[in-house]
């Protein structure tokens, strides 16, 4: 899982949708913040334009539908074979829109992360954006976990936040986690794992060599945009 000497680290993308966190993996990889290459991305959505964007970078890249299947663990079976033939370091799950089987996940324990647009343990699930408008929170954010059988329960390695705005509406609000938070959130975490700084350790984060007193947090309002 650690890279050894020069060795980039093998990152497997799982996406379904944009592939905004993609592209900015790709760049983090492109100037040099990230010792990594990607050994494939993999959609169940063909249309996926994360999976277009992988095309024209020259990325691997392959798409395997759901349709095929009559039942969920056979299709997470597929998609873990084919995963694990590309030997991937870390399965970097960026807006893979389906529930992963707990087969699936404990296959790949300890190098399955994820990107959650919620400051975990709130809001695990969908519409995230809407809950923080309805409950009139005054900051949002993303957070990076080890996956786990749980939905959106697994350990969190690292979470970014930025304030609500009074004129946010869920669009607004989204698209500025995306581009404040989420696009710089991924590649640090990411890193942290790369250079071996946190670690997975009996279901764990471990950082530095020691457990992790909770998510390491940053504000981001005030940095700019990667
Ligand atoms: C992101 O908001 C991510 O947090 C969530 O799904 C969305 C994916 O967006 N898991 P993109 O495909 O990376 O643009």
């Amino acid at each position: 899982m650690t890279v050894a000497g020069n060795n980039p680290a093998r990152l497997v993308v799982v996406l379904s949708g944009r592939g905004r966190n993609l592209e900015a993996i790709m760049a983090a990889i492109d100037d040099g913040r990230l010792q990594a290459r990607i050994a494939l991305v993999i959609s169940d959505k063909p249309q996926a334009r994360g999976l277009r964007m992988a095309r024209e970078a020259g990325l691997p890249w392959a798409v395997l539908e759901a349709a095929g299947y009559s039942e969920r663990a056979a299709y997470d079976d597929a998609l873990a074979t084919r995963i694990a033939g590309e030997q991937p370091d870390w399965v970097v799950l960026a807006g893979f829109m389906r529930i992963l089987g707990s087969a699936f996940v404990k296959r790949f324990a300890g190098r399955l992360v994820n990107i959650h647009p919620s400051l975990l343990p709130r809001y695990k699930g969908l519409h995230t954006h809407e809950r923080v408008l309805a409950n009139n929170d005054t900051r949002h954010g993303a957070s990076v976990h080890f996956v786990t059988d749980t939905l959106d329960a697994g350990p969190v390695i690292r979470q970014g936040s930025i304030a609500v705005q009074p004129d946010d509406t869920a669009d607004s609000l989204a698209s500025r986690l995306m581009v404040r938070v989420e696009q710089r959130l991924y590649p640090a975490a990411l890193a942290d794992l790369i250079s071996a700084r946190v670690a997975w350790q009996n279901g764990e984060v471990w950082r530095e060599g020691a457990p992790q007193e909770g998510p390491l947090h940053e504000d981001y309002d005030f940095q700019t945009p990667r």
